[in-house]
């Protein structure tokens, strides 16, 4: 069985980020213990396209009118850490509407909720290893981490990839927001290359003329480790 590469150190933010006030509480404070990948983590899970509903990537028509807000498309190629696309892959996206506020009960934000927006969508890569999601520019948001913390607008993703071992949950930031030097979730990923790799690149090539704007947003998973080579 090949297993898959173990992230590097850096690779991913520190469990403990004090700044980041709930990782004090749920960062493990004892050494980690390494967990061979058994068959179950290396192997499925499988989705079956019939699954996915016709309009479950466009999260501007999931109801009678259209959601207030910049009407977006986001785009991008879900790769393999070789740079092999990751095929008939589920991606599912969640997110805030256009003023900040999400359709869950424990958002307690008093922003506007948008009765013609629910923020979550989900799509399968194509053979090519690409997604699609229409959807509206999400606003920022206090969540009183500190004094006066405002979280940049972001898009929250969770791939499985092709095996459990591959999942990974991230968010996907938009280029030029004025809040990432303040967003200590932001700041904990502490390698500056590895902060630009969450933020989406504008393109004017993606965006639809008098329709939407575009954005390229490329997702790395972990790939298999290589098979020793004898010589
Ligand atoms: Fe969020």
């Amino acid at each position: 069985m090949n297993g898959y590469r173990r992230p590097q150190p850096g690779e991913h933010p520190e469990y403990l980020t004090p700044e980041y006030r709930s990782t004090r509480l749920r960062a493990p404070d004892r050494p980690l213990m390494l967990m061979p990948h058994t068959l179950s983590e290396i192997t499925g899970p499988v989705y079956g396209h019939e699954r996915i509903g016709r309009l479950d990537h466009d999260l501007t028509r999931q109801h009678a009118g259209e959601p207030l807000g910049e009407r977006i498309v986001v785009t991008g190629r879900v790769l393999d850490g070789d740079g092999r696309p990751v095929r008939d892959s589920l991606v599912e996206v969640w997110q805030c509407n256009a003023a900040g506020r999400y359709a869950h009960a424990a958002d307690r934000h008093p922003a506007p909720l948008d009765p013609n927006f629910t923020g979550a969508g989900r799509c399968l890569t194509d053979a090519e290893g690409r997604y699609r999601f229409v959807t509206i520019k999400p606003g920022a948001y206090p969540w009183q981490n500190h004094d006066n913390a405002w979280r940049p607008a972001h898009i929250h993703f969770s791939l499985f990839g092709p095996a459990f071992a591959t999942r990974l949950v991230t968010q996907m930031y938009f280029p030029g927001d004025p809040l990432f030097g303040q967003d200590p979730i932001f700041q904990s990923v502490r390698d500056p290359a590895a902060r630009e790799r969450m933020i989406a690149r504008f393109d004017l090539g993606t965006t639809e003329p008098e329709w939407a704007l575009g954005y390229q947003f490329d997702i790395v998973l972990r790939g298999r480790e290589a098979t020793p080579m004898e010589t």
